[in-house]
C-alpha cells in the first residue's frame, strides 16, 4: 500500500501565521504539524509516501523531510498548482500508485487514541473498497457528515451540509483500493470547484464497498483550522507527553519500533538534535541503557 499527505491550500483563516510558511509546517508543541499525519501512515506499515503541496511549499517539505531514507521511508513530492481539490491527489499521483492501494491523510488532520495502530494496520491488510473514518464533533457543518442507519451501515455522505444529518464527522484519513484512481479521474468539480473527495466516497458507498469505523469518544481527531484549535492541540500534546514522558508522533521512534530502521541509525537521528528534548528523548528511546 502506497501513501500520500495533502498538503496544499492556502491557510487563510490562520493569516497572518500562515503567510509566510503553510500550515502543515506550523508547529504543533514540539513538532511540525506534517509530523503527525506522516506517523499515522508510517503506523500502518506504509513507508512508500507521496507528499503533495503548493508550487511555493513543496521546497519546505522536502528540506524537512529529505527523501525519507534517514527513517527508512521513500518519499517522493509532487505539486497541486492550484487548489482544485482533495480528490485531485489521485490524479496527481496516479503515476506514483500505479496498481497499488492507497492511504490519503490530510497534512493538517491530527490522530491520537488507543489501539489505532494496531486499526491502521488491520484496514491496511484487509482492504476492499474504502475505508473511512468518523468522529462525533459539535460543528458537523464544516465537514463531510456520515448518515448511517441504526446497525452503524453508511448511508450517504453530504460535504458541509447546513443542516447536518448526524454529528459524525469524516476525518481526513481514507484507505482506498486502486479503483480511486480512476473514480478520481471521472469526477467533475464541484459548485465550489473542486474535485471533491465526498464525491470520491459516495462512489464507494453507492457500490456497498465503503466502510466507517467509528472512532469513539475516547479518541482524539483534533482541529487545528482556526488560531483557538491550533493553540488546543499543542496544548493537548503538551499535557499528554508531560504526564507520561512520551512523545506523540515521534517519527524517529516510530521508524524503529515498526523496524524501519535500527538502533543505531535511530540513535544518530536524536544525537544530530542533541541540543532539544526531543533529540535527547530519541537518544533515550534508541539506546534505553545509556540513561544516567
Ligand atoms: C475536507 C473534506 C471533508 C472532511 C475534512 C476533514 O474538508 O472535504 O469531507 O471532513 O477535510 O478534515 P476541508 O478541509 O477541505 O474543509
Amino acid at each position: 500500500m502506497k501513501g500520500i499527505i495533502l498538503a496544499g491550500g492556502t491557510g487563510t483563516r490562520l493569516h497572518p501565521i500562515t503567510q509566510a510558511v503553510c500550515k502543515q509546517l506550523l508547529p504543533v508543541y514540539d513538532k511540525p504539524m506534517v509530523y503527525y499525519p506522516l506517523s499515522v501512515l508510517m503506523l500502518a506499515g506504509i513507508q512508500d509516501i507521496l507528499i503533495i503541496s503548493t508550487p511555493t511549499d513543496l521546497p519546505l517539505f522536502h528540506r524537512l523531510l529529505g527523501d525519507g531514507s534517514a527513517l527508512g521511508l521513500r518519499l517522493s513530492y509532487a505539486e497541486q498548482a492550484h487548489p482544485n481539490g482533495l480528490a485531485e491527489a489521485f490524479v496527481i499521483g496516479a503515476d506514483f500508485i500505479a496498481d497499488d492501494s492507497v492511504a490519503l491523510v490530510l497534512g493538517d488532520n491530527i490522530f491520537y487514541g488507543p489501539g489505532f495502530s494496531s486499526r491502521l494496520r488491520e484496514c491496511a491488510a484487509s482492504l476492499d473498497g474504502c475505508v473511512l473514518f468518523g468522529y462525533a464533533v459539535k460543528d458537523p457543518q464544516r465537514y463531510g457528515v456520515a448518515e448511517v442507519d441504526a446497525a452503524g451501515t453508511l448511508l450517504s455522505i453530504e460535504e458541509k451540509p447546513a443542516l447536518p444529518r448526524s454529528n459524525k464527522a469524516i476525518t481526513g484519513l481514507y484507505f482506498y483500493d486502486n479503483e480511486v484512481v480512476k473514480i478520481a479521474r471521472s469526477l467533475t468539480p464541484s459548485a465550489r470547484g473542486e474535485l471533491e473527495i465526498t464525491d470520491v466516497n459516495m462512489h464507494y458507498v453507492r457500490q456497498g464497498r465503503a466502510v466507517l469505523i467509528d472512532l469513539g469518544r475516547g479518541f482524539a481527531w483534533l482541529d487545528t483550522g482556526t488560531h483557538e484549535s491550533l493553540l488546543e492541540a499543542s496544548q493537548y500534546v503538551q499535557v499528554l507527553e508531560h504526564r507520561q514522558g512520551i512523545r506523540i508522533a515521534c517519527l524517529e521512534e516510530i521508524a524503529l519500533r515498526m523496524g524501519f530502521i535500527s538502533t543505531d541509525a535511530c540513535y544518530a537521528l536524536g544525537l544530530a538534535m542533541a541540543n532539544s528534548s526531543y533529540g535527547q528523548y530519541i537518544m533515550d528511546i534508541a539506546r534505553p541503557a545509556s540513561r544516567s
